[in-house]
């Protein structure tokens, strides 16, 4: 039997309710992601791509359709079991990094592993590892307002996979620093791979979605593209 999807939408609907006016920010999408692709989703603003992270992180439910995380339905999970698989299973790496400001660089890697059962010296040894990993190392007991922007993305990357995620999702990681995307993208692919992650990238630049295996374009809620590329 083959392993489950690592990640699946089937019809999958978001509605919005704006005013006298709803907005469908997700307009039926099926979609469905193998464990270990590296995926970007591309799209204007407004098209949907925050919405489809959140749904798949569990942080939003869909108005009607499935969202299944290694084949498992995140609507047929009660609260603990949800909070469980988003604490184990998936790392999120935030558009604007959401570093906490009054904890240094790795106790804001270790925090995952903080707010579990770790041991506080397990936590912390794991982050720094990481932070070595990602090159920040030297930055570790910095605080994140000292941090440039490059670095702030390293630390929000350390920090979402410091509990081993099988799923990484990373809302526009490139933020403003288009100079510096293909970096990053460079550092989600290949940190992902070494950690067996599945990795689904939002971005709006088209060099960091080249360097995807896979590109799905959204537009009004809808996937109008779907395609590989020439990477893998
Ligand atoms: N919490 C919300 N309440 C109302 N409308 C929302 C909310 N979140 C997103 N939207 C709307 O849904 C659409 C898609 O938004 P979003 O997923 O953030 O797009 P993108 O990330 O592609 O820029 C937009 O029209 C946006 O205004
Ligand atoms: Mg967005």
């Amino acid at each position: 039997m083959n392993a489950p999807a690592a990640l699946e939408f089937e019809n999958v609907v978001k509605r919005f309710a704006f005013g006298e006016t709803d907005v469908l920010a997700v307009d039926g999408v099926s979609l469905s992601i193998a464990p270990g692709e590296f995926t970007a989703i591309v799209g204007r603003s407004g098209s949907g791509k925050s919405t489809l992270l959140n749904l798949a992180a569990g942080i939003d439910t869909p108005t009607s359709g499935e969202v299944r995380v290694d084949g498992r339905a995140l609507a047929s999970l009660d609260d603990d079991a949800l909070t469980k698989l988003r604490r184990d299973r998936v790392g999120v790496v935030y558009q604007f990094f959401h570093l906490l400001p009054g904890l240094d660089v790795r106790e804001n890697v270790a925090l995952p592993l903080l707010l579990g059962r770790a041991r506080q010296s397990d936590a912390l040894a794991r982050a720094d590892a990481l932070l070595a990993e990602v090159g920040l190392a030297p930055r570790a007991r910095a605080l994140p307002h000292t941090l440039s922007g490059g670095e702030m993305q390293r630390a929000a990357v350390a920090r979402a996979l410091v509990h081993e995620p099988r799923l990484l999702l990373a809302d526009e990681p490139t933020g403003n620093l288009d100079t510096r995307a293909a970096q990053v993208i460079e550092l989600l692919r290949d940190i992902g791979a070494r950690h067996g992650a599945t990795v689904v990238m939002v971005t709006h630049s088209l060099e960091a979605a080249a360097a995807a295996a896979r590109v799905i374009e959204m537009r009004d809620g809808r996937v109008v593209a779907d395609r590989a590329t020439a990477r893998t």
